[in-house]
């Protein structure tokens, strides 16, 4: 995960609330088609549990992220991880694929971080990627600036996710020379783990409650779980976020 926004991560809180994210990748590890032998880039690896699937495929993998924690844990799961920013990519034409997995969304530097893809990538090589899409988490995003907006915080501009649309990131691709074969927008409604939406919050948004004092926090908490009960939340107390994936495969042109 990076860490280019306020969010930090705490990798055992997020093996606690964030699991689902590595169990629904499926679709996107079976759209990067991994073959033995191939090199492959997993950007924004997290704590390595989708570098290990993909490694199972005979394929070389290196994974890198910002955050030191999930670095470290993909290390002590045996992975070839290393830390490194999103935005300051240092490999030349050495990769097969690059892969990447709910990480995109939160690099606020869109333009360097594909730049630093194409670079990465051989001649042909793939770019498949899944993350946040254009409608991702409307009702948490509302609710939290509902809540934030009463201390003087606007939670969307503090947290910075970048959801496109398809449009939207097809032409960002192509202006980074990429051809683009497919790309769709999925609304994937996800049930949360045990932790519900407390779970959730303290785990994606942690920097944004972070900002506020003690005695704040835990009252921000509390309303902004009250506020999204009626939506999210079902009558035998099971929460599933409103989720909204961008699936794509893009193809470096030179
Ligand atoms: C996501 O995977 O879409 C996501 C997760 C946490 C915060 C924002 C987006």
């Amino acid at each position: 995960m990076f860490t280019m926004t306020e969010q930090t991560w705490n990798a055992t809180q997020y093996a606690l609330n964030g699991r689902f994210v590595a169990d629904l990748a499926g679709g996107v590890i079976d759209l990067l088609d991994p073959r033995p032998g191939e090199q492959i880039l997993d950007l924004g690896c997290g704590d390595g549990a989708l570098t290990k699937k993909i490694a199972a495929s005979g394929a070389k993998v290196k994974g890198v992220d910002s955050s030191e924690s999930m670095v470290a844990a993909a290390r002590a799961a045996g992975m070839d991880a290393k830390g490194m920013d999103a935005d300051a990519l240092d490999f030349d034409h050495e990769f097969d694929a690059v892969f990447s997995n709910a990480a995109l969304h939160w690099m606020r530097n869109q333009d360097t971080v594909l730049a630093g893809v194409h670079r990465a990538l051989k001649p042909g090589g793939r770019f498949v990627a899944e993350m946040g899409g254009h409608g991702n988490i409307a009702a948490i995003q509302v609710a939290l600036r509902a809540v934030f907006s009463k201390h003087g915080i606007d939670a969307i501009e503090a947290e910075q996710n970048y959801f496109p649309t398809p449009a939207a990131y097809e032409s960002r691709l192509r202006h980074h020379g990429f051809d683009v074969h497919y790309i769709e927008l999925m609304p994937r409604p996800t049930p949360l783990p045990q932790g519900g939406m407390r779970g959730w919050l303290e785990t994606f948004r942690r920097g944004l409650f972070e900002r506020l004092r003690d005695a704040e926090r835990e009252e921000a908490i509390q309303e902004t779980v009250q506020l999204l009960k009626p939506v999210l939340c079902d009558d035998l107390g099971k929460w599933t976020a409103d989720y909204v994936r961008l699936r794509f495969l893009a193809v470096s042109l030179s």
